[in-house]
């Protein structure tokens, strides 16, 4: 009798509390509706995703390079890792080639393979190591075909946030990009905001591009795309934290925290994929790599705050609020069903607000202000959530009176 009188004066208390603006107590970072970004263009999303390949010597190993075209795209995962739902519900290792009926894709000089092969855990052999291990993408030239990898996200979003903590390494004649992607039959079509590396270049210069970055005739277009250099000194062989936010009016880019572009033309619009890849093809823009040689871009984590794009949210959503440790009271509506929550203003949708921006290292979420956990009272649209908050004020008091 006595627990359950304290679950009603604690259920009562709790209520009475939800109205004020002090951290939730028992705060978990699932409970956050939105994040709320830092930098020159502050958005909120709802969704938080965070991949750590520091601690993960168990899937670590550096696969051997398979020389055959064919047996390279269809090599196996390198390791287990890549089957681990955190991973392979989110992104999706490619393993097409560059071959068309016709020849060879725009550009290419020789044919190109992504390689499932070419994405695996590595040791950190480092003297004085960051981490354990990292996920390398390698790129690699053979004799008849240059080995690639790739991974896209499976989802389309609208609008996000990413950051990952890389560094680039090797030989000439390799790409290292990370980009927004809206596939189209002709690149005038293209809708792309994308960050590139290239080994033939100097060690700080690094590209910023909203595509599409030239015309099929070669005409470039200055104002989508800036060939620019890394702040501080920083080279792209040192771990750098590359930042894309991509906003409704602009891409900004970001290195270790300070902004390196900022492009207001060309900014993608329809719902995008998000892309990583190392790559080369001989062309013009990554030049040749000399036979055998090998180039890696290397990645300690990647963490991603982003809107999943409106076709596909309800299904999303629907997941997000399965994922929450606990149903809350406010997904209930006068029916006790899930109720929709208008998803027009953030302070509908964004009762909770936290961060990945303030602190306390990769991964973290820290707590803004908000309170999802509590029952959404006295709003037009929620009586339901009235009745009950009365209800449990009600019992809880008397509970109380007679417990004390
Ligand atoms: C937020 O709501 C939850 C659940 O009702 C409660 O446990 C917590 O104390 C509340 N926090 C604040 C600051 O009101
Ligand atoms: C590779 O695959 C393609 C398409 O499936 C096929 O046409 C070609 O003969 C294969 N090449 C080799 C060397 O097996
Ligand atoms: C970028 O700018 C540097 C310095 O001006 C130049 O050397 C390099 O060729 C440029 N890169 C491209 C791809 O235009
Ligand atoms: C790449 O090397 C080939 C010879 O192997 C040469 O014909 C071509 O011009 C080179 N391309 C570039 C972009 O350097
Ligand atoms: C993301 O979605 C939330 C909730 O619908 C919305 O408030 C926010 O403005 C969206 N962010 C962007 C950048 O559109």
């Amino acid at each position: 009798m006595r627990s359950l009188l304290r679950l009603v004066v604690f259920a009562a208390t709790t209520f009475a509390q939800a109205q004020n603006e002090v951290q939730p107590e028992n705060w978990e970072a699932d409970q956050c509706d939105c994040f709320l970004t830092d930098g020159v263009e502050p958005e909120y999303y709802t969704e938080h995703a965070f991949w750590d390949f520091r601690s993960l010597s168990d899937y670590a190993g550096v696969p051997d390079i398979i020389a055959g075209e064919n047996s390279s795209a269809e090599a196996d995962f390198t390791s287990k890792y890549f089957k681990k739902k955190e991973w392979k519900d989110f992104w999706g290792i490619q393993s097409w080639s560059n071959r068309r009926s016709n020849g060879l894709a725009y550009g290419a000089r020789f044919p190109m393979v992504n390689s499932p092969n070419n994405i695996y855990i590595q040791p950190n052999d480092d003297k004085n190591p960051a981490s354990d291990t990292y996920l390398t993408m390698r790129t690699n030239r053979l004799r008849t075909f240059q080995g690639a990898s790739e991974f896209d996200s499976l989802d389309h979003f609208q609008y996000l946030s990413i950051r990952f903590l890389g560094r680039t390494r090797g030989e000439p004649g390799a790409c290292m990009a990370m980009f927004t992607y809206v596939p189209a039959d002709e690149i005038k079509n293209i809708q792309e905001a994308d960050l590139e590396m290239l080994t033939r270049e100097d060690t700080d210069r690094i590209h910023y591009t909203n595509h599409p970055g030239y015309s099929i005739e070669g005409e470039v277009f200055p104002k989508a795309t800036r060939n620019t250099t890394l702040p501080d000194d920083l080279h792209w062989g040192d771990w750098v934290e590359h930042r894309l936010d991509w906003t409704p009016t602009q891409s900004i880019w970001y290195a270790n925290g300070i902004e390196t572009a900022n492009i207001a033309f060309q900014v993608p619009r329809d719902p995008s994929l998000m892309i990583f890849n190392t790559w080369g093809d001989g062309g013009v823009w990554v030049g040749n790599m000399t036979l055998n040689g090998e180039a890696y871009m290397q990645i300690q984590w990647i963490e991603m705050v982003y809107n999943i794009s409106e076709t596909e949210s309800d299904s999303k959503r629907k997941r997000h609020l399965d994922r929450r440790s606990s149903l809350s009271l406010r997904d209930f509506g006068p029916q006790g069903k899930l109720q929709r929550h208008k998803r027009d203003s953030p302070e509908n949708e964004c009762r909770m607000v936290c961060s990945i921006d303030e602190g306390g290292g990769a991964g973290a979420v820290t707590w803004l202000w908000g309170n999802s956990t509590a029952p959404r009272v006295f709003v037009g649209e929620s009586f339901g959530g009235a009745v009950i908050f009365l209800t449990a004020w009600v019992i809880g008091l008397t509970a109380f009176l007679w417990y004390v």
